[in-house]
């Protein structure tokens, strides 16, 4: 059975009637399989205290930015970074002015500040407080930096007023935030190339590249926390194993074709973020080379396109590319979609300011037929889960529209 939460949601509490709701909300979280951390204002602790959200989160609850205790454990900035999600519910009016205004005067919109996970808000308050042009005016400020607003609903309110207010139920925000995935990959067979492959050129040396795995072992874990049996076919890297059911070491694109081809029929899924060399020296020297002349001219042989020939197979695996470009990206990744004959691909802009090779943090534009998700730039290990969950979700849609 696999433990591993698939998404750790930071819950922000506000003060409000309505912070009896996100008790329950903790708990429609954890059924689809999240972590959940609580931090709550002061104002929220006048209405439930921190003990009951600790009870049904199984984890202290932090209110104060200035407490040395727990600051000592997980310190403020450790858990704006462990978060994939930040969802403050209720959210209520003096939060979001604050929230909008960039404002970090307590724990909760520090961390906000601090956080580059995705930033949810379900809105509580009264219909007028929600009316009122700042509310409105710092909404859209908020919507335009990015955050998604889930709510409110309309309807009688604590007050006695009528009208657009009161927080989503705890079921409808669970659900907005991440579907389901889980099942999806539960037992999958999934074989992932990763790392650089080198070729021979003599004995010393070899034609190389800069990728460093770190992306594919991290998606290898990612799915692997998904339930997925992972075999990772990697190249030299510097990395340590992640936890997967198998990893198999290869040095050459004609030892990761050979070991691939041989176990691609017995896999659900191919995911190919290995930097493949497209060409290999044709006759390796069998000894050293010599600097005896002036100029020295390889001859080079392609190797065979692995992902290519996994997605031609007669009964495929649901196969997943990667598309490393430096320019016209989402037009070279929507044609090796189709020429490749792939499921999904994940478009990565290397040598820009958006990450790519050698570097901690990445962003990707996923492409499948019929649909694109853009994962902005974070660091790998959350992209990595991020795209793991699409993936899932894809194959989840693909497997559902086959059966
Ligand atoms: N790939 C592979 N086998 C190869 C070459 C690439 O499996 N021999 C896979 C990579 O793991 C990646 C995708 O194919 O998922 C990259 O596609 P490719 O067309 O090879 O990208 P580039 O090498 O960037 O191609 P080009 O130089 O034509 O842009």
């Amino acid at each position: 059975m696999n433990d591993q939460p698939i998404l750790r949601v930071l819950l922000g509490v506000g003060g409000g009637i309505s912070v009896y709701k996100s008790v329950d909300l903790v708990r429609r979280l954890a059924e689809r399989g999240c972590e959940v951390r609580v931090v709550m204002t002061q104002a929220a602790t006048a209405f439930v205290t921190p003990l009951t959200f600790q009870a049904v989160s199984g984890h202290s609850v932090r209110t104060d930015l200035l407490d040395p205790a727990a600051e000592a454990g997980m310190d403020h900035i450790e858990l704006a970074r462990w978060a994939d999600r930040l969802l403050i519910a209720p959210a209520t009016a003096n939060l979001m002015a604050r929230l909008a205004a960039g404002i970090a005067n307590d724990l909760l919109t520090t961390l906000a500040l601090a956080s580059e996970a995705q930033l949810y808000l379900a809105p509580a308050m009264n219909q007028a407080m929600w009316r009122h042009p700042a509310t409105q005016a710092n909404l859209a400020t908020l919507r335009a930096r990015g955050a998604r607003i889930l709510g409110p609903a309309e309807g009688g309110q604590a007050c006695g007023d009528v009208g657009p207010g009161r927080m989503l139920e705890p079921l409808e925000i669970a659900a907005a935030l991440r579907p389901r995935v889980q099942q999806h990959l539960a037992g999958a067979r999934v074989l992932i190339t990763a790392g650089p492959t080198r070729e021979a050129l003599d004995p010393v040396r070899f034609l190389g590249n800069r990728s460093s795995g770190r992306m594919g072992y991290a998606l290898a874990e990612a799915l692997a926390e998904l339930g997925a049996e992972v075999v990772l076919v990697s190249g030299p890297t510097a990395l340590p194993a992640p936890r997967v059911a198998e990893v198999i070491q290869i040095e050459s694109a004609l030892q990761m074709h050979a070991v691939v081809m041989e176990r691609a029929r017995r896999c659900d899924l191919f995911v190919a973020t290995a930097a493949v060399a497209d060409y290999r020296p044709v006759a390796p020297a069998e000894r050293k080379l010599k600097k005896d002349t002036e100029k020295l001219k390889l001859d080079l042989i392609r190797n065979p396109d692995i992902l290519a020939e996994v997605a031609a197979l007669h009964s495929a695996p649901f196969t997943v590319g990667f598309a490393a470009e430096t320019d016209r990206v989402l037009e070279y990744a929507q044609s090796k979609l189709t020429n490749k004959r792939l499921d999904m691909i994940a478009a990565n802009h290397v040598g820009s300011e958006r990450g790519g090779f050698e570097r901690p943090d990445n962003a990707l534009t996923v492409l499948w037929n019929g649909g694109s998700h853009e994962l902005p730039l974070m660091n790998k290990a959350r992209l990595a889960r991020e795209l793991a969950a699409l993936i899932a979700e894809r194959y989840g849609a693909r497997h559902a529209a086959s059966t």
